[in-house]
């Protein structure tokens, strides 16, 4: 961790070299060679299920070049209306790439009507949809809905496509990305999608105690007792092994990048109080039903939920201790034998022990990475 931060810092330090009239360097502050978007990931990621959940598609791998656009984009305010605010405004790298704010503040000062999402690990998700309600159907369709949103960005294709063509560090960006210096639509949203699919979680504690064990549910030697409690709480580890005890959190929190295969209900409300994936494709089973986002990079990135209701992780854990709701559609995976919804009890020693897990997923390399960093010079 800190020869990663001592890597990023001295990076950062050969990174900007201006030269008269390059007009990148007189906005940008961006290394000669660009930097590594697709590193080497930890040997529990070649797993046939992570390898399933990855959404990246044949047509658009991420490149060191093309994700370099994607940061600038990512980072650039004039793809707001009034040229105040970036897709970082409300994904913070020191935040999971996420919000502290319960509903983000958009470019006129409007609130967001769900919580924004925290973005390591997007890449990881089977479906390949994104949103809470899982609208976008796929990260290249996502990545231009929040500049057209009329409370987040408010701008145009036609716009966003002018303005960028009147910046001049983009042509040289766009060519080097792309082989050329043409600025379409496409090329934009390979691009941001590039971006968002490298910002990975990969050097976490997890992934360093997963790296000297054979499986996930035995003992990580860098773990205290603490953190290993809650993992086998987490794995719904039984005694005398057999599978997860019922309502495990891996059973919709699955595969090491704790990410899900599709959409559930965690049985936050009794009644349908948002409509999530079901108001998007009229499927009644569905409504009420939310993306279940990877639990990576959780501990900077509350408040939690589509609505943000919880602000601590301990609250988390009190809702799937006793609080789960019997709403019509709740998944099974929180049911008993007896229909109705789970009701674990945690003690709290539990609740101390799962808090204490959750955070073990954090890569904190993430919220310094130069790689991930804003790249201007405001
Ligand atoms: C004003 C705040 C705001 C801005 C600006 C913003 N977002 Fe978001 N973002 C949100 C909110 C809120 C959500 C959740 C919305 C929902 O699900 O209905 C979200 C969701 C997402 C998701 C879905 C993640 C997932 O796992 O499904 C992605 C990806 C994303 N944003 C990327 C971007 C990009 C790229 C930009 C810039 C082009 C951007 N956002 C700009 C607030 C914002
Ligand atoms: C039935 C499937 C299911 C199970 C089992 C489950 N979850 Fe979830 N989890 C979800 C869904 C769906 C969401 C998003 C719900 C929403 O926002 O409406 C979620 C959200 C979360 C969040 C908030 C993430 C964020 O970005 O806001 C945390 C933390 C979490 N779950 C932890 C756990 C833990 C710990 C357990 C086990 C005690 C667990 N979950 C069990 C489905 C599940």
């Amino acid at each position: 961790m800190n020869k990663l931060i001592a890597l990023g810092i001295a990076a950062a330090a050969v990174a900007c070299r201006p030269e008269p009239g390059d007009p990148i360097a007189a906005y940008l502050r961006l290394p000669d060679q660009p930097y590594a978007y697709t590193p080497d990931l930890p040997a529990h990621f070649a797993q046939p299920n992570v390898l399933a959940a990855d959404n990246t598609p044949m047509t658009n791998p991420v490149t060191d070049d093309g994700a370099t656009l994607g940061r600038v984009l990512f980072y650039e305010r004039a793809l707001s209306a009034n040229r105040t605010t970036s897709c970082a405004s409300c994904h913070h790298q020191d935040r999971g790439f996420g919000d502290s704010a319960r509903f983000s503040r958009g470019f006129a000062g409007g609130r967001t009507g769900r919580h924004s999402m925290g973005l390591t690990n997007a890449r990881f998700y089977a479906n390949g949809s994104f949103f809470w309600d899982e609208r976008a159907a796929s990260l290249e369709d996502q990545v231009l809905m929040p500049v057209q949103d009329p409370t987040e960005m408010g701008l145009s294709i036609d716009s966003l496509l002018a303005r960028i063509q009147a910046l001049p560090y983009y042509a040289p960006l766009f060519e080097r990305a792309f082989g050329s210096t043409e600025i379409t639509e496409l090329r934009v949203r390979q691009a941001l999608a590039q971006f968002v699919r490298s910002l990975m979680s990969y050097r976490s504690r997890y992934d360093d105690g997963r790296a000297q064990v054979a499986g996930p549910v035995v003992a990580f030697p860098n773990f205290t007792a603490q953190e290993n409690q809650g993992k086998a709480l987490f794995f719904g580890v039984t005694p005398g092994g057999g599978p997860p005890a019922p309502g495990a959190c891996v059973s919709c929190h699955g595969t090491e990048a704790f990410a899900a295969p599709g959409p559930r209900s965690n049985g936050l409300d009794a009644t349908t109080t948002d409509a999530g994936v079901g108001g998007i494709n009229g499927n009644a089973a569905q409504l009420g039903l939310f993306k279940v986002p990877s639990l990576r990079n959780l501990s900077d990135r509350g408040p939690y939920m589509h609505d943000g209701r919880f602000a601590t992780l301990e609250q988390v854990i009190d809702h799937y201790s006793t609080g789960v709701k019997n709403h019509p559609n709740l998944s099974p995976q929180l049911r008993g034998p007896n229909g109705q919804p789970i009701q674990p009890n945690f003690t709290a020693a539990q609740k101390a022990a799962l808090v204490a897990f959750l955070r073990t997923l954090d890569d904190p390399a993430i919220a310094v990475d130069d790689r991930f960093s804003d790249p201007f010079i405001r």
